[in-house]
């Protein structure tokens, strides 16, 4: 793969696919992650004297839809990138009046293309769409490392009909670091899962477990573990269907001397809310008229333990119902662990846990929180993503 660093780019209209699929309340941006994250491949294709078009999705709009417009992730970049340059936000991604912006476009100014999802060839990998998109470039750099799990018309179909293509920044840290993991992690070498559902994560930790040398898993998934080694779980969130599934991976885990460190204690409630009665179990059961809602105390100072000694971490979901603040705990110390540990490579895998971690403030202690979602799932299962791959020279 090419980086932007290694392309000449003076006075070429240099297409960037960014991921600005940021969350929204109404016109507000409310985590512009994605957009300051995408500002170092912004501001290196302008200083390197490039033409900058951005591209992106947002939502999953079924036709133009003008709730779904890039306007509050355009006015963000533009306070972002300060006074110096300017955001234009085009009315469509293709067709007459966009191809007449981009030939105007002055130095300084960035062309923010309307939300690409508003044509549905977008998603279908239109050909036809993609090499009208790709018409309005000399160049194609990818820095949507959160869209690069999509094979659509802006993060492959377009690729072979652009003259250059490239990655972005951000898509190189991504794969740094996600990348890093996977490939030569120095040892010892710890992952944290979580979240609510095994089956979410049986690929990714099939693809961990026999790098890693202790998995620790958390969150609501934590049950369906316990509940098939016959630990009682009560009222807790178990998928039933996937007990067997459990059984095997344990097992497996056993074959290849790998520990999987399950709660010891937990934290419950009679319901999931605000004014559930929180209280902590002495173990691992769960009592029958409970439900399981967070790590407890002796377990979060063991995952603790484990991460203090580690070299390599990576964490993708959350310990338990962080959403609810008497539930945020276990998510809480896992961050906080991992911010502690300055010797250690630590990566957040995306998602729900990098929300967490921005939201508590302890994002910049960690070497790479990942912008990605699913994308990040995907790389960290193995997999090649068709955004990445579509970037590869022969
Ligand atoms: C994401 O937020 O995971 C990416 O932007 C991809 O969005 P999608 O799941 O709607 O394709």
């Amino acid at each position: 793969i090419r980086y932007i660093d290694d392309m000449q780019l003076t006075g070429k209209r240099v297409f960037i696919r960014v991921d600005f699929n940021v969350p929204l309340e109404g016109r507000r941006v409310t985590d512009d992650t994605r957009i300051r994250e995408a500002l170092p491949t912004i501001r290196r294709a302008l200083e390197m004297g490039g033409k900058v078009i951005l591209a992106s999705h947002l939502g999953r709009p079924k036709g133009p839809d003008p709730k779904l417009s890039l306007e509050p992730a355009a006015s963000k970049l533009a306070e972002l990138l300060g006074a110096k340059h300017e955001v234009i936000l085009a009315d469509d991604c293709v067709g007459d009046g966009v191809k007449k912006q981009v030939r105007e476009l002055k130095d300084a100014q960035v062309l923010v293309l309307e939300n690409l999802r508003f044509h549905k060839e977008e998603e279908a990998n239109d050909e036809a769409f993609a090499r009208e998109l790709a018409a309005l470039a000399d160049v194609y750099i990818n820095d949507a490392f959160g869209t690069a799990h999509r094979a659509h018309a802006s993060t492959a179909g377009m690729v072979p009909f652009v003259k250059e293509k490239g990655a972005g920044l951000l898509m190189r840290k991504e794969i740094e670091y996600l990348g890093g993991v996977l490939k030569n992690p120095q040892k010892p070498f710890v992952a944290i899962l979580g979240g609510s559902k095994v089956s979410d994560k049986i690929k990714v930790i099939e693809s961990l477990l026999p790098k890693v040398d202790a998995l620790l898993i958390g969150g609501a998934m934590a049950y369906t573990f316990l509940k098939a080694q016959g630990i009682e779980v009560g009222k807790s969130r178990v998928e039933g269907d996937k007990l067997s599934l459990a059984t095997k991976i344990l097992e497996a885990a056993e074959r290849l001397k790998t520990s999987i460190v399950l709660p010891v204690d937990h934290v419950v409630a009679n319901e999931p809310t605000e004014q559930g009665v929180k209280r902590e179990t002495p173990d691992r059961a769960i009592p029958a008229d409970q439900m399981g809602l967070d790590i407890g105390p002796k377990t979060r100072a063991q995952f603790n333990q484990h991460i203090r000694n580690a070299k390599t971490v990576i964490w993708n979901g959350p310990m338990g119902l962080f959403e609810v603040a008497q539930f945020a705990e276990g998510t809480r110390t896992v961050a906080e662990s991992m911010a502690n540990n300055r010797t250690a490579v630590t990566v957040i895998g995306g998602g729900d846990s990098a929300a967490a971690v921005q939201q508590m403030g302890y994002g910049a202690k960690m070497s790479h929180v990942s912008t990605g979602g699913g994308a990040s799932l995907e790389f960290l299962e193995g997999r090649e993503l068709p955004g990445i791959k579509a970037l590869e020279t022969k």
